[in-house]
C-alpha cells in the first residue's frame, strides 16, 4: 500500500472508530467494532486486540486472529508488558531480535503496542501482530494512538 493510500484509509479508519466510540453504548461493542475495523480494513494486521488492565496486570479482552496463551502479562513481561511500563508506543520491526518477547505465533514477525493513557494512568492497550517484517511506521502509531486517546476520553 502506498503512503498516500495508507493516508487515506487510516483517515477513513480513524473516523468510523470516533463515530464507534462516542455513538456505541456498549463498551464491550465499542471494543468488538474496534478490532473488526482494523484487522478487516488493513492487510498486514493479522493479530490486533486488546489488553486491559485488571488487578495490576495485563488482561487479554476483545481480539481477532490466532489463538493466544498470553491471556495475562505482567507489567514489564513482553512487548505488551513493556509498553505499558513505558507508557508508550512500542515497535518491533523484528521480534527474533527482541529477548523480551512473548510469542503468539510463529508466523508473527513484526509487532505494534500502543498504550491507553488517561492522565499518568494506563488503563490498557492496543496490540497488533503482523506477517510481515517492519509492518508499522508512524501513520499505524498515529492511527492507534488517536483512537486511544479518543477511547480514554470514554473510561
Ligand atoms: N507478543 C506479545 C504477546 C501478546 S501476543 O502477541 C497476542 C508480547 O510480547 O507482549
Amino acid at each position: 500500500m502506498d503512503q498516500q493510500t495508507k493516508k487515506e484509509l487510516f483517515l477513513r479508519l480513524e473516523k468510523k472508530a470516533f463515530a464507534l466510540i462516542s455513538k456505541e453504548e456498549q463498551l464491550d461493542n465499542v471494543y468488538q467494532g474496534i478490532v473488526e475495523l482494523l484487522d478487516n480494513n488493513i492487510p498486514y494486521y493479522n493479530w490486533t486486540g486488546f489488553y486491559m488492565i485488571e488487578n495490576g496486570e495485563l488482561v487479554l479482552g476483545h481480539y481477532l486472529g490466532a489463538h493466544t496463551d498470553h491471556t495475562h502479562i505482567q507489567i514489564g513481561q513482553g512487548i505488551c508488558g513493556q509498553a505499558a511500563d513505558r507508557k508508550e508506543t512500542f515497535i518491533v520491526d523484528d521480534v527474533t531480535k527482541e529477548t523480551n518477547y512473548l510469542a503468539c505465533s510463529f508466523e508473527t514477525a513484526s509487532e505494534i503496542v500502543v498504550p491507553i493513557l488517561k492522565g499518568d494512568d494506563v488503563l490498557g492497550e492496543i496490540d497488533i501482530d503482523s506477517h510481515e517484517p517492519s509492518a508499522f511506521d508512524s501513520l499505524d502509531q498515529h492511527l492507534l494512538e488517536s483512537i486511544c486517546a479518543k477511547l480514554a476520553e470514554r473510561l
